[in-house]
């Protein structure tokens, strides 16, 4: 495995591990708490995975066994998300992380352990998909510090488990277990605690072999698709399946079957 650690403080780690690409909150005396100063370190290193040809597959996770990340940083609260001006400011520094994450083109995997809560439930609800621990758990106590969320913060939830239980998780802000997280669509798939990472890298390495604009495209037109009819884009969707029919990866897609050896996609 290759290791680049990209930021000071060592508070957000890079690793690359063949065409996985992972981005790992080190914070674990705060249970992998979230700071603005993390935010930006992590928007660096997701570009960085974005312009790297050799990632295909990004995956996020924290350190340690308690927690995924258990949300924002409330001690920074005081300086940072106080006032009108800081939490504008706030908003605007920590929604580039989410919007390359949100937009990459390459798809996103959460790998949680333990606690997935306010901000961290944020992060895994931005990945493309979440695989969690049986004793992972769930959710959103903003009404417990009076926190607000905005409207494109909750559609994510709301398209994630429906309106209802987008409402039970926000009113009572508790703590959704693994399997009900699973039944109501939050997690992908529940693994016991030691066989996480196993799973996850045959996971996102099964992803990283099939052809990476085939992906994009189901990306891009599932995530249109979630959007009101107004404001979907039509031809973005179109353009990405054109790119398929076009691409290599299509020509190599069929000889392989034909010849029954295993493709070798290139993006291209
Ligand atoms: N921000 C800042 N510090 C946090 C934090 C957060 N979101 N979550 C945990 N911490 C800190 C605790 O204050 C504690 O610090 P201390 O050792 O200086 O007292 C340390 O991490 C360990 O937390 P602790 O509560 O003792 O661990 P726990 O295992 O009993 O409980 C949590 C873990 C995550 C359930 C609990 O810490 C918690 O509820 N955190 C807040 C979650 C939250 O409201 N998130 C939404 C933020 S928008």
């Amino acid at each position: 495995m290759s290791t680049a650690t990209l930021e000071a403080d060592d508070k957000i780690l890079s690793k690359k591990k063949g065409a996985i690409g992972h981005l790992i909150v080190n914070n674990p005396e705060k249970r992998n708490a979230f700071s603005l100063d993390m935010s930006i370190a992590a928007a660096k290193v997701m570009e960085d995975f974005l312009g790297d040809d050799a990632i295909r597959v990004i995956v996020i996770s924290g350190t340690g066994d308690k927690a995924f990340i258990s949300g924002a940083d409330i001690s920074k609260f005081e300086q940072t998300r106080a006032t009108k001006e800081q939490i504008e400011s706030y908003n605007k520094t920590s929604e580039r992380f989410r919007i390359l994450m949100k937009d990459s083109a390459k798809p996103t995997i959460a790998m949680i352990r333990g606690y997935c809560l306010g901000g961290g439930m944020g992060i895994a609800l931005n990945c493309d998909l979440r695989i969690c621990t049986e004793d992972a758990s769930f959710g959103i106590p903003a009404a417990k510090l009076g926190i607000g969320y905005a409207g494109d913060r909750l559609a994510q939830l709301v398209d994630l488990v429906g309106p209802s239980a987008a409402k039970d998780i926000m009113f009572t802000g508790r703590r959704v277990p693994a399997a009900e997280a699973l039944r109501l669509g939050i997690v992908n798939h529940v693994v016991p605690a030691g066989e996480l990472e196993s799973f996850v890298e045959s996971f996102a390495n099964t992803i990283a072999n099939n052809a990476p604009l085939s992906i994009t495209s189901s990306k891009r037109v599932i995530d249109e698709y979630l959007k009101d009819s107004d404001r979907r884009d039509n031809a973005l969707c179109e353009k990405v399946v054109a790119d398929c029919f076009a691409s290599q990866d299509y020509v190599e897609g069929r000889r392989a079957f034909m010849e029954k050896r295993k493709p070798k996609f290139t993006g291209r």
